[in-house]
């Protein structure tokens, strides 16, 4: 098989990070911020997103293409800055690549039980996620008699995709899945989904305007995962030194343009976006 041809400079080692969408971006935000001398591939797999509706099977099979594609591209490290993705395919990609070093999403139920005072916790996740083994364990191990709280959020992932973060819908679906957890006296929820830290402001504002006046906590896992991130790229002597042309290479199976549109909002800077396609399985750039 020839060698993968190598579209960065190899001399920059490169942190390959993946989502079904723009979500990922809440982590990829947190890297750039941390580790700012580092090159970065973003791949946002639009032409399949939502993932959290899918079959575990299917999002695997996602994720190790979408690895492949990566590493073909020059990623040495990937970040699976998906929940769904680490809860369907996390294990299955360390098997499969085990020289590559991979950093995965669980929801931080085990910060949130340590910190809570009332007891209850609440977790915004996709459907894909509660279901996989993931996050069963993680209960298992760190939620230690707190009553914990999950809603799929129904609808979330496509809003906050369509840039559509304040909008009606979006604000009756978060209301529609804080409320009941706010009536139980929850005091600390997870983001459980790498798309919802997006929506932060709008969860603090109905938390503001829930009778009660109470405080909350609102886990956002982005800044613990760009920290592993860190210590993973130093255990692997990966670590860019001081880098003036650390770049950020945007890729989608989606529509290109509409993700450009999205970026100043989500990232606090625009780039330019390239376009990947799935054929028979396997993911392919687009022809120059
Ligand atoms: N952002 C993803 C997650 O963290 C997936 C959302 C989706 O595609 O359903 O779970």
């Amino acid at each position: 098989m020839p060698e993968p041809v190598k579209k960065t400079d190899p001399s920059a080692p490169v942190i390959g990070v993946f989502d079904s969408g723009v979500g990922g971006l809440s982590v990829l935000r947190a890297i750039r911020e941390q580790l700012p001398a580092q090159s970065l591939i973003y791949f946002a797999d639009q032409a399949h997103v939502p993932y959290g509706p899918r079959s575990l099977e299917e999002v695997r099979a996602f994720s190790e293409e979408i690895t492949r594609f990566l590493l073909e591209q020059g990623a040495r490290l990937v970040v699976v800055a998906c929940n769904t993705a680490s809860a369907a395919a996390l294990h299955s990609l360390r098997s499969k690549f085990p020289r590559i070093p991979f950093v995965g999403m669980e929801p931080a139920v085990k910060p949130a039980a340590e910190g809570t005072q009332t007891g209850v916790v609440g977790v915004l996740a996709t459907p894909a996620t509660f279901q996989g083994a993931l996050y069963a364990s993680v209960v298992e191990r760190f939620a230690n008699g707190v009553v914990i709280l999950q809603d799929t959020c129904p609808g979330l992932v496509q809003e906050i995709e369509a840039g559509r973060m304040t909008g009606e819908h979006t604000r009756a679906i978060l209301e529609k899945a804080l409320h009941p957890m706010l009536a139980q006296g929850v005091d600390t929820i997870v983001m459980g989904c790498t798309h919802y830290p997006f929506v932060i402001p709008r969860i603090e504002e109905i938390i503001q305007n829930y009778p009660g006046n109470r405080r909350v906590r609102v886990i956002d896992p982005a800044p613990a995962i760009a920290r592993q991130t860190g210590r993973m790229l130093l255990a692997h002597g990966l670590n860019a030194e001081e880098h003036p042309g650390a770049a950020v290479r945007y890729i989608t199976s989606g529509q290109p343009e509409a993700f450009k549109q999205l970026l100043p909002g989500l990232m606090g800077s625009g780039g330019e976006v390239e376009k990947a396609f799935w054929r028979g399985g396997r993911l392919h750039l687009a022809e120059e």
